[in-house]
């Protein structure tokens, strides 16, 4: 029997994890089981501490949701400390059936994020400053480590179930044509508005860093439906749309893509805002709820109430690059996406070594000597 208080004593999470490159040239499945292994119960201890840190606002932690959220988690990692370290074929399956249903437990807890943000806002009748600093604080380090966890998940588990998005090779060019061809498409079914044309000048179309394809569609997606709503509703009036423009061009170091548009700037006192998770301009048809289901394969729920650019750049800086957006308030937006070129695709997850946990459960745990082989 151990007190949470144990789980302070686990060394912090491995900040750069090269997982996916042996894995694709040479698949292991026992060595990335065993990292597993010992990697996950240092993820979900430094998971269980955002959640029950003492900067998390409003009480967030003692909400019965978040609670929930805590218990979830030290389930976990007292079932991962009582698996044996998987040595042999045989008990890497097993021990992979584990991760499955691990994951599929860590997607619940994902989408109760979104049920307690509700909880609060009814209890505090919704008096709640939804642009609090601390509480876009709190996201950004939750879903940096929920994508930290579900990218080193999969990439384990589709060695298993091919079906599953990895990090891989891919063309930036490619993915911003198709990102872009989605956009204008939801664009007019979702807004009911007509979307500019999108011209595309490229140059070293040949590179090709390592990312999740499909995470680079979503965030340029998102980049994009802004830009298009933005212009459409700027210019509703004229009778040509002025195209939204995006320049890819190699670096050095990085891959920039830039999305510029004339669709009006953003004031700079919203600019702030644009990077918290709550932040929304309903559009004039009040459709800005289009993208509920747009939550980048990370069961954020809350994907429609403004977070499509917060969640794009906390994955291009989970990757290693960043997202900036320069606006000019009367005239259009300038939004720069960085894809770091390094063939070693470093993961930034956040590291909480100082922070207590906070959170007692109500039931004793029942753990094994955690990390025992
Ligand atoms: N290119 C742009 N031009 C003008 N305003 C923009 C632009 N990009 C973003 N904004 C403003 O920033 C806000 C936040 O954008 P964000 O994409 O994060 O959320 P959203 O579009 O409101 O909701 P969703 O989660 O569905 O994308 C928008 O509501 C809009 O007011
Ligand atoms: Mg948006």
């Amino acid at each position: 029997m151990i007190p949470t208080s144990a789980l302070q004593a686990l060394p912090r999470a491995a900040t750069s994890v090269l997982l996916w490159q042996p894995c694709r040239k040479n698949p292991q499945p026992l060595l990335t089981a065993q990292f597993l292994h010992q990697e996950l119960p240092v993820r979900l201890t430094q998971t269980l501490k955002i959640v029950n840190a003492s900067d998390v606002p409003f009480g967030m932690s003692n909400l019965p949701t978040f609670r929930r959220i805590s218990e979830n988690l030290l389930d976990d990692i007292a079932r991962l400390s009582r698996t044996p370290r998987p040595m042999c074929q045989v008990q890497e399956v097993s021990f992979t059936e584990q991760l499955q249903e691990l994951q599929h437990r860590q997607e619940i807890n994902n989408q109760s994020i979104g049920h307690g943000l509700q909880e609060l806002l009814d209890i505090s009748k919704k008096s709640i400053d939804l642009n609090d600093k601390r509480l876009k604080l709190f996201f950004d380090k939750y879903y940096t480590m929920a994508l930290g966890t579900r990218t080193i998940l999969s990439e384990h588990l589709s060695l298993h179930e091919h079906e599953r998005s990895t990090v891989e090779k891919v063309s930036p060019l490619d993915v911003a044509k198709k990102a872009a061809f989605d956009a204008r498409r939801v664009c007019a079914t979702h807004y009911g508005l007509k979307a500019p044309e999108v011209e595309i000048i490229s140059k070293n179309t040949s590179v090709s860093p390592l990312y999740i394809e499909e995470y680079l569609h979503r965030s340029l997606f998102e980049i994009l439906k802004n830009s298009f709503k933005a212009t459409a509703e700027t210019h509703r009036n004229s009778t040509r749309l002025p195209p939204v423009k995006i320049v890819i061009v190699a670096g050095g170091e990085d891959v920039t893509i830039k999305v510029s548009d004339v669709g009006g700037g953003i004031p700079m006192s919203k600019i702030d805002n644009l990077w918290g998770y709550t932040y929304s301009e309903p559009s004039e048809n009040g459709s800005f709820l289009a993208g509920k289901n747009t939550n980048y394969g990370m069961d954020i729920p809350l994907a429609g109430f403004g977070p499509g650019l917060s969640v794009a750049r906390l994955i291009s800086r989970y990757f290693g690059g960043d997202l900036n957006v320069v606006s000019m308030d009367g005239y259009g937006t300038d939004a720069y996406l960085h894809i770091f070129r390094q063939q070693s695709c470093l993961e930034n997850v956040p590291e909480y070594e100082d922070t207590e946990i906070l959170f007692e459960p109500e039931e004793p745990m029942q753990v094994a000597a955690l990390g025992s082989a």
